[in-house]
């Protein structure tokens, strides 16, 4: 007995030694559940794997408390809270959708704890804050750069949007799109709306389609551009359809099948990017660790926990405050998706272009901010 007490001592010393006696929690707050459960999966699969390839930082373990937003606003902004009153997280990943890291960023900016998004791309998830920042491109930028492949890679002059009304994404994608479009000598024929959940979609395609558009701008999530794009098909639609980085989760083409052939969307990574050297340990690591092949989502969740550790590293402690003024001043920060400089909350970063074709994402293109 006293041999197995000595030897529990020993393993508990080394613990404390090696890993300076404790552990340093962050949050994770995803939709694990509801309506884009397939973005939170996507993600957490990059953070896992970040998590396990860097599990610690200053010689201490570091815990992920994982909170599911289930797709909701409200939901996120809970998660954030309860992440950051009752598990004293020092600092959050997430969320992944705008419109829930508008209303969960609040929360971490009142308590003064970092909020690192991988994904949300409307430009007033940072402005004006200073405990939130992201390691993606925004919209302003992904929607000119659907703008620019719209009018000159496909040639298409005459463009719809149906967007959705209560997606601070969505609008603003929306919005981006149709301002390069037209300052490129494009037309919008029509903007109609939709809202989450919708499942029938005729009487915007009956009224867009009339209009002859070119291409269908559709900057959503994948569960209603599945159906929608179904139905456009369905109508007879034959022009191109384009969409944001919100189309791209396996349900699409399980949903969507065939209707979906041909689609294009822009996106943040493709494993043809090489941004840095970390794209191949990223692309390598996960294959063999998933046997699948990677996502934009994976790869930025894999960059957010990368960057948040490297902060946390250059900070020299794991005080909220001093890890937030560490990812101010993030610089040249080599990510799988790309070079990292955080400016004002926000890097820049060059878009991929994708395709659906038979039945897979094919890399279709780049654009360069
Ligand atoms: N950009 C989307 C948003 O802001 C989130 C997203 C990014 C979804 C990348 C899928 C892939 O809501």
């Amino acid at each position: 007995m006293r041999k197995f007490f000595s030897i529990v001592l020993m393993i508990s010393l080394i613990s404390v030694l090696s890993f300076g006696g404790g552990t340093i929690k962050i949050g994770v707050d995803f939709p694990m559940t509801g309506v884009v459960a397939g973005f939170g999966q996507m993600t957490l699969d990059g953070v896992k794997l970040a998590h396990e390839m860097y599990p610690t930082v200053l010689g201490k373990q570091i815990e992920l408390v994982v909170m599911d937003n289930k797709s909701d606003k409200t939901e996120a902004a809970n998660a954030a809270a309860r992440l950051i009153e009752k598990e004293r997280v020092k600092a959050i990943i997430g969320c992944i959708c705008s419109s829930n890291t508008l209303s969960a960023g609040p929360i971490a900016e009142r308590a003064h704890v970092p909020m690192v998004s991988n994904a949300s791309t409307n430009p007033l998830v940072t402005q004006g804050k200073k405990y939130v920042f992201r390691v993606c491109f925004v919209d302003p930028f992904q929607g000119k750069a659907a703008a620019i492949f719209a009018y000159n890679e496909l040639g298409v002059r005459k463009a719809a949007v149906i967007l959705e009304v209560s997606q601070d994404y969505s609008i603003s994608l929306a919005k981006f799109f149709k301002e390069t479009f037209k300052k490129l000598g494009g037309k919008i024929t029509k903007t109609l709306f939709y809202v989450t959940g919708d499942q029938d979609f005729t009487a915007q395609l009956t009224s867009v389609l009339a209009t002859r558009p070119e291409v269908l701008f559709v900057p959503g999530y994948y569960p209603e551009i599945s159906l929608l794009v179904r139905q456009a098909r369905q109508m007879g639609y034959k022009g191109y359809v384009l969409c944001g980085d919100g189309a791209e989760a396996p349900e699409l083409i399980k949903i969507g099948g065939k209707a979906v052939e041909g689609l294009y969307y822009v996106t943040h990574f493709d494993p043809k990017m090489a941004a840095s050297e970390m794209t191949g340990k990223f692309v390598d690591a996960y294959t063999k660790k998933y046997h699948k092949g990677t996502d934009a989502l994976g790869a930025l969740g894999f960059d957010a926990y990368l960057v948040l550790r490297d902060a946390i590293q250059r900070a020299g402690s794991d005080d909220p405050q001093k890890i937030r003024d560490a990812l101010e001043s993030t610089k040249g920060f080599k990510g799988a998706t790309g070079i990292i400089t955080i400016h004002h909350g926000d890097p820049t970063k060059s878009a991929v272009i994708k395709k659906v074709e038979n039945g897979k994402f094919v890399y279709a293109g780049f654009v360069n901010p």
